[in-house]
Formats: C-alpha cells, sequence, structure tokens
C-alpha cells in the first residue's frame, strides 16, 4: 500500500503494538536455524501462506508458534532493533511496545532474558534515532490470575524497565473482572494500566476494564459503540482508545475497511488513535494505518493529524517530551498550512 508523503513523516506516537507481533518471517527462519528450533515453514513464502486466520484464537495459536523461536537475550534485542529499523522511516517518535512475558517464561526463557533483550533495543533507538519508549508488560488473560500475580513480582526488580501493565491474548470467556487483584496490586505498584477490551469481547468488557481495573487506555474498543453512555462516558473522560484498522480486518473484527468504526468513533468524541497492533501479521506498519483510513474512510490529512495529536496526549511521556513532540507536530503542520486547521 502506497503511503502519501504528508502521512509517511507526520510525527506520530506508537500506541498498540506487541513487539512479538512484529516478528517478520526473514527473522524468524534466521532465528529459528541459528537457535535450531523448527518450525511448520522453511520459507518465506510458506510463512505467509500459513498466516491465513478469521478471528483473534485462530491467530494467536499461529502468533505463539512464531514465539516459540526466541530463545537468547540476542534475539529479543534484534527483534525490537528491527522494529525500530522500521519505523523510524514512519515518523515514529515515541512508541509504547508491549510483550508477553508469561509466552516466553512458560517455555523456559528467563524473565530478565526478554526484559534485557527488549531493554537493549529500546535504548538502540534512543541512540540511533533519537525515538523514546515506553515498555508495557501484558498478561495472557486465558490464562489463571495467580498466574498473572507470579509475573507481576518476577516484573517488580524490572520496575526501571517496565512503565506498565496491559491485559492481552483470547478476550471471549475471560473479563477484564478476572484480573481484579493482580491490577489493583500493579496500580499499587506504581504501574500504569491498559487493557484490552471491546475486541471481540462485549461492551460490558470496556465498562469492566475502566471500572473494574481502572485502565488508563483501552486497547481496541470497538465494541464500546454498542454502548451510547459507555461511548459518552469513555469521551466525557477522554480515556484513550489504541484503534488497530487492518488488525481488526484481518481478525474479522470488521469485514471491510470501508465499514470500519473509526469515523462513528471521531464524531462521538473519542480520543482515538491509530495503531498497528501485530504488524508482520496484519499487513501493514502504523503508516500504513493511517493510510488504511484515508483510503478506505476518506479521513483527510487535518484529521490524521489530529490522530497523531492525540497519540501523543495518550502516550505516557514525561511532560517535558510531551511538550517537545507536541511541538514537532505542530513545526510539522505549519510546513503543510495546516496549522489552523487541527486545533
Ligand atoms: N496478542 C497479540 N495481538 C493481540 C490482539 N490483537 N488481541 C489480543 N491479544 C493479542
Ligand atoms: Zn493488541
Amino acid at each position: 500500500m502506497p503511503v502519501s508523503p504528508f502521512i509517511r513523516d507526520l510525527p506520530k506516537a506508537e500506541l498498540h503494538l506487541h513487539i512479538e507481533g512484529t516478528f517478520e518471517p526473514e527473522l524468524m527462519l534466521e532465528i529459528t536455524q541459528r537457535n535450531g528450533v523448527s518450525l511448520p515453514f522453511t520459507t518465506v513464502d510458506e510463512a505467509r501462506a500459513a498466516y491465513r486466520f478469521s478471528n483473534l484464537q485462530d491467530f494467536l495459536d499461529i502468533y505463539y508458534r512464531g514465539v516459540g523461536a526466541l530463545i537468547t537475550e540476542q534475539d529479543f534485542c534484534e527483534l525490537t532493533c528491527a522494529y525500530f529499523d522500521r519505523v523510524a522511516r514512519q515518523g515514529v517518535r515515541h512508541a509504547e511496545i508491549f510483550f508477553d512475558p508469561q509466552a516466553h517464561t512458560a517455555r523456559g526463557v528467563p524473565f530478565s532474558t526478554v526484559c534485557r533483550g527488549i531493554e537493549s533495543g529500546l535504548q538502540y533507538a534512543l541512540q540511533r534515532y533519537g525515538i523514546s519508549s515506553r515498555l508495557i508488560m501484558c498478561f495472557l488473560r486465558h490464562l489463571d490470575e495467580s498466574e498473572a500475580l507470579v509475573t507481576l513480582e518476577a516484573a517488580l526488580p524490572f520496575r526501571n524497565v517496565i512503565h506498565g501493565v496491559g491485559l492481552d491474548s483470547s478476550e471471549m470467556g475471560n473479563p477484564p473482572a478476572k484480573f481484579a487483584r493482580v491490577f489493583a496490586a500493579a496500580r499499587d505498584a506504581g504501574l500504569a494500566c491498559v487493557a484490552h477490551a471491546g475486541e471481540e469481547g462485549t461492551a460490558e468488557y470496556v465498562r469492566d476494564a475502566v471500572d473494574v481495573l481502572k485502565v488508563q487506555r483501552i486497547d481496541h474498543g470497538n465494541r464500546a459503540l454498542e454502548d451510547p453512555s459507555l461511548t459518552a462516558e469513555l469521551a466525557e473522560r477522554r480515556i484513550p482508545l489504541t484503534v488497530c484498522p487492518l488488525s481488526n480486518l484481518r481478525l474479522g473484527v470488521v469485514d471491510s475497511l470501508d465499514r470500519h468504526p473509526l469515523r462513528e468513533m471521531l464524531d462521538a468524541g473519542l480520543m482515538v488513535t491509530l495503531n498497528s497492533d501485530d504488524p508482520a501479521y496484519f499487513g501493514g506498519y502504523i503508516n500504513e494505518n493511517y493510510e488504511a483510513m484515508q483510503e478506505h474512510l476518506g479521513v483527510d490529512d487535518a484529521t490524521l493529524a489530529r490522530i497523531a495529536r492525540n497519540s501523543f496526549h495518550a502516550a505516557f511521556l514525561q511532560p517535558g517530551r510531551r511538550t517537545e513532540l507536541l511541538a514537532e507536530l505542530d513545526a510539522y503542520l505549519l510546513e503543510h498550512d495546516m496549522h489552523l486547521s487541527v486545533r
């Protein structure tokens, strides 16, 4: 999908990105060979052909298989560096990155290996490209809360590296309330809290993520629109929704991009951002998501700029860094004679 020059260089933050979901087949095959692990495919074409899914669970089954190739600190570092090498060319100035520690510790990979490897990649991004970042550890919601509590304990020594906690994996049948205690403990430890909700689950899941888990952002949140009073509250409280159009298409959350609910979300006054989720699997990184909304919904540049502005407001940034990034965005818009239209 060709991306317009305006979108390409628009300064923006990525707020919904699973680092394991950036594992491109080329790197996966290289790391697989190095580690002597076997996968159900041996070429890039075979890998891409295997990436067929019609819902979240189908996808997760393939995603967790790929994750199994990651073993050493170097693997996690290379994965993270490869992600930043790509998005440094997409105007990304700040990225908040999810990882799934339980998908690794369950295979015997130490928590510290995962964390140190990703952290080296974050340092690389800052030094090489000036891209700032935050790391968010997700609990796998198909597992028990007791396992999430063990994971939170393991994370506490890495409190300086891990900024927050999230909740991902199979949503249906695993409501937010199942994780009430671990989110309360994470909050008490001073961690930021976010959760996937309303991707496949109902508006009730979004409501509980806000009321019970007390999250600061909702990841996806599409189905919140089914409840007008919840939608009004999210808008009023400016609780951000990290929306992922290409993911929504590939996982059957929407049946076509022409019918993506982004416009309804904007019209309802919701604080939305555009993001890529698992770009190696869903056919595009952040800019392809921006482009898809322009192409399929006719969202204009000024509105995309407003969404980029939302991304800096919704990010867990230090105040000084937020001011700097908003100023960079303003300067970019001024260059494009757009400063008045998006305020
Ligand atoms: N893990 C990776 N991507 C996910 C998604 N889109 N929803 C839930 N869990 C995930
Ligand atoms: Zn996600």
